[in-house]
């Protein structure tokens, strides 16, 4: 079943480690997080961003998929089904569909707006024991075409925002979506350091996870991230995995161009970089 993210950030946070939200995309990207994740025992958050949702033809169909491979694969480690930057509207669709957890990305409202749109929906997943992520300060990069900077979120803003009842809190603190370009500034360390001053056991939340060296990745963590978020990574080793078997010519080879076969490595690709993602974060073991 299904659960919210609350229970495993709380403990995360206090437990100094943090908790992967991997995107999904299709059936062998679920299959490839659930499978690492009840292997190597640890809790799990599905990320299903809005245009992931549409390609998979809708919000109802992730909930079926997801619901039904955890019942056939016998998962029993906690797993939240999560909504990735939803707008207002799409929250509410995945609260109806059958989600356990959602974001609202409400970062390039004006503040009172965000606060407005946040609290009704803080009251309505609570009432129905989901989870709630806000976003204070755009997290730049290329996510669903829409293309921000990198911000430097203001911890006074984010500790208004904590007061909300939000379970997880993203904070803009100089990372970004997809590959990182040569020239970037790292995270500050100073900003999350501050946010957490003010937000105290709130889990905070490091978007971008993607291409963040293990040592920033580990600092974030000992400053308050519990929940860190990764897409482009699987993204990237599936495709490496499906070119080598491409261009080694094993699709020309017998029934190699079967999709069961043609698909096989660059999930097996998705599931090991799922489990270095775990290592680093700190969360194998913690479902136990
Ligand atoms: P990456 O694609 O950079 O890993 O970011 C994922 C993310 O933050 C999803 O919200």
């Amino acid at each position: 079943m299904l659960v919210s993210a609350k229970e495993m950030l709380d403990k995360a946070k206090a437990g100094h480690y943090a908790v992967g939200q991997f995107n999904i995309n299709n059936l062998e990207w679920t299959k490839a997080v659930l499978q690492a994740a009840e292997e190597k025992k640890s809790p799990v958050i599905l990320g299903v961003s809005e245009g992931a949702g549409k390609y998979m033809t809708g919000y109802k169909t992730v909930v079926g998929m997801v619901n039904g491979m955890m019942e056939e694969l016998g998962i029993t480690v906690p797993v939240a089904l999560h909504l990735d930057h939803g707008s207002y509207e799409g929250c509410k669709a995945c609260i109806e569909a059958g989600f356990s957890s959602v974001m609202f990305d409400g970062s390039h409202y004006p503040i009172e707006e965000n606060v407005a749109k946040t609290t009704e929906l803080v009251a309505i997943t609570k009432e129905k024991g989901m989870s709630i992520e806000a976003e204070v300060g755009s997290i730049g990069g290329e996510e669903d075409g829409v293309v921000g900077k990198g911000e430097c979120a203001d911890p006074k803003e984010c500790k208004a925002i904590a007061d909300l009842g939000v379970d997880m809190l993203a904070a803009g603190i100089g990372n970004i979506h997809g590959k990182y370009p040569a020239n970037w500034e790292g995270l500050s360390f100073e900003t999350l350091d501050a946010v957490q001053q003010l937000t105290g056991t709130m889990p905070l939340v490091l978007h971008g996870g993607t291409g963040i060296p293990a040592d920033m990745i580990k600092k974030a963590i000992t400053l308050g991230v519990a929940k860190i978020n990764v897409n482009t990574e699987c993204q990237l080793s599936f495709a490496d995995a499906t070119r080598k078997y491409i261009e080694a010519g094993k699709d020309l080879e017998g029934k190699g161009f079967d999709p069961r076969k043609l698909l096989a490595p660059g999930t097996e690709a998705i599931k090991a970089t799922v489990i270095e993602k775990m290592e680093l974060f700190g969360s194998i073991g913690k479902a136990e």
